[in-house]
Order: structure tokens, then C-alpha cells, then sequence
């Protein structure tokens, strides 16, 4: 196999593997190489995302919903259920199955774009620009000079200080992925966005969930009559939710004991036979040996790059979790085509201000642009228009009608600024917002649209209406 490449990917997750076949499809010839393996050793290129994150993640979710419903609401729709019962150990392998197809998907997808895969660690190995040389240490050992290297080596979960994760009973997110007892009581401290999805998962199979947050505001990056009304709902289906939280030590034996300081500034102890720690994520340059090339980082670790990922090393880049930016796999997408594009000299775009996040709880919570806090802070005029999915038949017909969608919209302009949504498909319902803003549209354009009826999608267009005082269902 080829050893000189023109651009040499190091990392598989969503950032390098989409920059991997982006570049291929671009004429060049591309090597990505990363480390990550099954159990037994197989390559398992997708990163944190494929393997212990976006996918894994959303397949539990998923099962538990199912499980969910079928306890609480297939009565509703006059459906019995009897002798209901959780197979969790069946749930645990679907969704490694779904893992599994998703790894598989990505090595087909290396060889129908002729990308040389090599399964081991990848490290700067010395080299000059437009020659780097990137060492594999694996099962396929050898070195690699590339025009290019794309650095895309993602992120690792942030410790407690003084609690470092065993995965038995402090678990990051990989093993908040693997329990194999639904346990009776769970602790989660970061009530982010892991904090939340996770808790809800164990929470709808059954365990006691107490989450702990450090900051006195419930998801204080989120609009706040999204969060506030997010907190009210998790807390009616039962999670704990305790802000304002300053966590202690944490004692793990049989069990685990968390000692913290409650919003009050009273001593508090809870104790759980599972502890989550979610509290963030850091950047990812273990065995590069950026140093010994040079790379710079910056002051928390990440690799520092301009608005284009270049680093400060010639025809070096970096993308994903591993630089500045939200920790998102669609970023570490957008950023890797963008890369590979301007490698072959082409143009490349990521507008940071249309980045959706989406939150995959029940109900979801999803938005693009501007939070209403943040346009009080930067003194920006504005219209707001919101529409409750309580008053969408598709809602009411679907037996879920919690939540609502908000738009934030220039007073002036008119012109989009940001969307707000909570509620059922969420997560999808925010796409048409993306579009929108992007764009560059008014809520008066999504307004003048015409929606399918009776589609969710409606309570987007009557939201939009309410921004000039026009919905027609309310
Ligand atoms: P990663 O996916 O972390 O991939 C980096 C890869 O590089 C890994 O395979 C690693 O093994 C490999 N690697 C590292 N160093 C080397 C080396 N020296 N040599 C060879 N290989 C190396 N984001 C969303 O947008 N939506 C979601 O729903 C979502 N859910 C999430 C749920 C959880 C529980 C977690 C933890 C994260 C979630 N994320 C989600 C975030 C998402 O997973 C990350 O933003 C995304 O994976 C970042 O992609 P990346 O390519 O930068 O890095
Ligand atoms: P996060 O940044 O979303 O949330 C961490 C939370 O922990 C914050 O609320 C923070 O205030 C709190 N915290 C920090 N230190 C604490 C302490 N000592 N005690 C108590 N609380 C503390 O991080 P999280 O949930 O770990 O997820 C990491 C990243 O992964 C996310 O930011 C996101 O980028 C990505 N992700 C995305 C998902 C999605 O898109 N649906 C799903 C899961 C993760």
C-alpha cells in the first residue's frame, strides 16, 4: 500500500472520517488512520459519536421510550399490555448492533472512496511542511508522509478531581452506556446534556435519579423559558434536579456516597448504587506528540487553530472536539468538509451561527441563533411569537402535547435571529429553522409557507405567524 499521501486524517470519529472521504471524493489520495477497537479488537472507526455517544446514546433512548410507553400511555390509545417486562440485556445488545452496522457503514464507505485505512495510533512523527511524517503504532505499523495531516483526535470525558472514573461505579459516559442492573438508585452530577439524556434513560427503566448541578440555573446556555419549562416537565416525570450544588468527595465502595453543599450552603450526602459524571468534556492530543513538532495548543488543551482550522504548523489542521467550538458531531461534519475543500483549493463554509443543538430528551429540546437572554445582553430589538404544540391537532393526535416553539425575530428587519423549540421531534422541526436563518429569511417568509396539515411542522409556521400577532390556531 501507498506510504505517501496527500492527506493524512489522524482520528475516525465524525470530524475525521467525513474530512477522510470528502477529501477522497476531491482527487486526493487519503489515509485516515485511528485507534479505536471492539472488544475483540476489530476496527471501530466513528469516533466517540459512533461508538460511545450520538448513536449508542440515542438507541437507549429510544428502546427506553418504547418502554415507557408501553408502561404509561399505549393505554391512552386503547392498548393492553400485560406482563410487561424489561430485557435490558437485549437492549444493551441492539443497541451494540446499532454500533456495530455504524462502524461497518464507515469502513465500506473507506473502501468505496479508496481511502487507506490503518487501524492504530497515529503520531507526528517529524517532517517539514508539505511532508509530514505521521507514525502508526498498531496492527499495521509503519510511516506515513503526507502533504497534509488533519488532525481530528476528538475529545475524553472531564474527571471529578478526587473521583476518577472505574466505570463500575463512577461511570463517564461509556459506562453510563453499559450498566448491566437497572440501578435502584442513580446519581448524575452535570445536569448538561449527557446529565440529562442519560438520566432520563435509567430514569425510564426504572432507577431513583438525582442529578447535581453546579450552576445555580437549570441549562443556563438554553433559552430560559425553554429550561424553565424543561425543569418543570423532568422534574414531574421524576428526576431530582438539585442546581446550585457545590460537589465534595466522593466515596466509593459497595456503593457510592457524594458529599456536597446544597444551594443553601447546608452539608448534604447522597447515596447511589451508580454515579454519572457528565460535567464536560476536554480535548484529546494524547500520544500526538504535539510537542515534539511544535503544534500549539492553547491554554485548556485544545489544538489552536484560526476560523479556517489551520494550525500554526503548515498544511496541519484540526477539527472537531479537538478545537475551539461546540462539541457537536454535525460541527466536526461541517468542519472536516470544509477543511478537505480548502486543502484542494477550493472555498469551504461553516457559519457557526446556524449550528443546531438538539437535546434528545422527552420532550426534546432543540434551537438555532440567539437565545432571549443573549439578545437583552447585546441591547438587540426584537419581536418574540410563540405557538404551544397544546393547540397543534398533529400534537393532540400523537397523545403528545407538551412544549412549544418560539421565535425571536429583529424588530426591525424582521429577519430571523434565533428559534426555540420544546417539544415533540424537536430535533427535526429544527431543521426548517436552520434553513430558514441561513438563509437569511423573516419570520414573515416562514409564515407566508405553506405547511403540511396536520404536521407539527404547522406550529412552526403559526409561531412564526405570532411574531406580528397573526397565529390562527390560538
Ligand atoms: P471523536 O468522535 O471523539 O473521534 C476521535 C477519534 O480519534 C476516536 O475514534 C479516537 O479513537 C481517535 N483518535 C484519537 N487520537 C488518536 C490517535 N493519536 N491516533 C489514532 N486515532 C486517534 N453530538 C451530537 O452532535 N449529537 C449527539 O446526539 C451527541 N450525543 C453525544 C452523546 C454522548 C454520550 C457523548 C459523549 C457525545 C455526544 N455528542 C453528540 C458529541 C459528539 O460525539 C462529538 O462532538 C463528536 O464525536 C466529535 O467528533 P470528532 O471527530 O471531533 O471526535
Ligand atoms: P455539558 O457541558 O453539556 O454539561 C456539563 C454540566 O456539568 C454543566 O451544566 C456544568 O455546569 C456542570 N458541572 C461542571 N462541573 C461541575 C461540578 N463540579 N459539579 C456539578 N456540576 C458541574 O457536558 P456533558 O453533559 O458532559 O457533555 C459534553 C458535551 O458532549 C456536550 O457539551 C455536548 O457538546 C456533547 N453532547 C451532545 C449531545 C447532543 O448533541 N445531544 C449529547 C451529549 C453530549
Amino acid at each position: 500500500m501507498a506510504k505517501n499521501f496527500d492527506v493524512v486524517v489522524i482520528g475516525a470519529g465524525p470530524g475525521g472520517y467525513i474530512a477522510a472521504i470528502r477529501a477522497a471524493q476531491l482527487g486526493l489520495q487519503t489515509a485516515c488512520i485511528d485507534e479505536w477497537q471492539t472488544a475483540d479488537g476489530k476496527p471501530a472507526p466513528g469516533g466517540t459519536c459512533t461508538n460511545v455517544g450520538c448513536i449508542p446514546s440515542k438507541a437507549l433512548l429510544q428502546s427506553s421510550e418504547n418502554y415507557e410507553h408501553a408502561g404509561h400511555t399505549f393505554a391512552e390509545h386503547g392498548i393492553q399490555v400485560k406482563g410487561l417486562s424489561l430485557d435490558l440485556a437485549q437492549m444493551l445488545r441492539r443497541k451494540d448492533k446499532v454500533v456495530r452496522q455504524n462502524n461497518e457503514g464507515i469502513l465500506y464507505l473507506f473502501k468505496k472512496n479508496k481511502i487507506a485505512f490503518f487501524h492504530g495510533r497515529g503520531s507526528f512523527a517529524g517532517g517539514k511542511a508539505g511532508a509530514w511524517d505521521v507514525k502508526v503504532e498498531g496492527k499495521t505499523p509503519g510511516t506515513l508522509t503526507a502533504r497534509h495531516v488533519v488532525i481530528a483526535t476528538g475529545s475524553n470525558p472531564r474527571a471529578l478531581p478526587g473521583a476518577a472514573f472505574d466505570n463500575k461505579l463512577v461511570l463517564d459516559n461509556a459506562g453510563a452506556l453499559e450498566i448491566t442492573e437497572v440501578p435502584k438508585k442513580l446519581g448524575v452530577i452535570g445536569a448538561g446534556v449527557i446529565g440529562l439524556e442519560m438520566g432520563s434513560v435509567w430514569r425510564r427503566l426504572g432507577a431513583e435519579v438525582t442529578v447535581l448541578e453546579a450552576l445555580p440555573a437549570f441549562l443556563g446556555a438554553v433559552d430560559e423559558q425553554v429550561a424553565k419549562e424543561a425543569q418543570k416537565i423532568f422534574v414531574r416525570q421524576g428526576l431530582a434536579i438539585h442546581t446550585g450544588v457545590k460537589v465534595g468527595k466522593v466515596s466509593a465502595g459497595k456503593d457510592v456516597t457524594v458529599e456536597y453543599a446544597d444551594s443553601a450552603g447546608k452539608a448534604q450526602k447522597l447515596n447511589v448504587d451508580r454515579l454519572i459524571v457528565s460535567i464536560g468534556r476536554v480535548p484529546n492530543t494524547d500520544g500526538l506528540n504535539a510537542a515534539g513538532v511544535d503544534l500549539k495548543l492553547d491554554e485548556r488543551g485544545f489544538v489552536d487553530v484560526d476560523a479556517n482550522c489551520r494550525t500554526n504548523l503548515p498544511n496541519v489542521w484540526a477539527v472537531g472536539d479537538v478545537v475551539r467550538g461546540p462539541m457537536l458531531a454535525h460541527k466536526a461534519e461541517e468542519e472536516g468538509v470544509a477543511v478537505a475543500q480548502r486543502i484542494a483549493g477550493q472555498h469551504g463554509h461553516v457559519d457557526f451561527n446556524t449550528v443546531p443543538w438538539v437535546i434528545y430528551t422527552s420532550p426534546e429540546i432543540a434551537w438555532v441563533g440567539k437565545t432571549e437572554q443573549q439578545l437583552k445582553a447585546q441591547g438587540v430589538q426584537y419581536r418574540a411569537g410563540s405557538f404551544p404544540f397544546m393547540a397543534n391537532g398533529r400534537a393532540r393526535a400523537l397523545g403528545d402535547t407538551t412544549g412549544f416553539v418560539k421565535f425571536l425575530a429583529d424588530a426591525g428587519t424582521d429577519r430571523i435571529l434565533g428559534v426555540h423549540i420544546i417539544g415533540p421531534m424537536a430535533s427535526e422541526l429544527i431543521a426548517e429553522a436552520v434553513v430558514a436563518m441561513e438563509f437569511g429569511a423573516a419570520a414573515e417568509d416562514i409564515a407566508l409557507i405553506c405547511h403540511a396539515h396536520p404536521s407539527l411542522s404547522e406550529a412552526m409556521k403559526e409561531a412564526a405567524l405570532a411574531v406580528d400577532n397573526r397565529t390562527l390556531n390560538l
